[in-house]
């Protein structure tokens, strides 16, 4: 027979337990989006390194399907932030607790999103991607958005 105690550990709220539960899930999916995205700026800084690499030992193969997943970068690049985003958002959302940081990072993630999107689309005139160039390219964005949701996670 099954103790009773195993058999009535349930209680009223476990609905609620389990859409908490996926809000966590997508903050962690969120945070894992995040850090890909950024490393995009470590493959740059790593990049004429190992061109330069393959250069000086005549790997031309090697050379060519790096140049062919380099071009693969920028699109996995934009797919990864904007998909940050959304989830970090919905995360937010299904969460009790919330507050003014992680919102203004959130905000901030919209604005590299838009700014990294202006940059990348053909239409804007020259001085709105100029514009949006400066607003992604300056890194102090990214790493305000980093330390506002390092810092608004300690406060809930
Ligand atoms: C919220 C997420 C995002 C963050 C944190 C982020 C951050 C960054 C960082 C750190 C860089 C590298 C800057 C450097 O090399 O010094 C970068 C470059 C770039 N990002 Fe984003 N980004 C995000 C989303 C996006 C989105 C959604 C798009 C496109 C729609 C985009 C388009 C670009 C472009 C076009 C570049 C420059 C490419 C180049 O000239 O090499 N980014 N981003």
């Amino acid at each position: 027979m099954t103790p009773i105690s195993l058999a009535d550990d349930g209680d009223e709220s476990e609905g609620d337990d389990g859409f908490e539960d996926m809000g966590e899930g997508l903050g962690t999916v969120s945070a894992w989006l995040l850090g890909l995205t950024l490393a995009y700026f470590g493959w740059k800084r790593a990049l004429p390194g190992i061109r330069k690499h393959l250069k000086t030992t005549e790997q031309k193969d090697k050379l060519k399907q790096l140049n062919t997943w380099n071009k693969k970068v920028l699109p996995i690049h934009t797919l990864l932030g904007i998909t940050a985003l959304i989830t970090g958002a919905a995360h937010g959302l299904m969460m009790d607790e919330g507050g003014f940081l992680l919102w203004t990072a959130i905000a901030l993630m919209g604005l590299l999103s838009v700014s990294g999107g202006l940059m990348r689309w053909k239409w804007p005139p020259r001085e709105v991607k100029k514009g949006a160039r400066l607003l992604h390219m300056q890194r102090l964005m990214s790493a305000v958005v980093v330390v506002l949701l390092l810092v608004g996670h300690e406060m809930v």
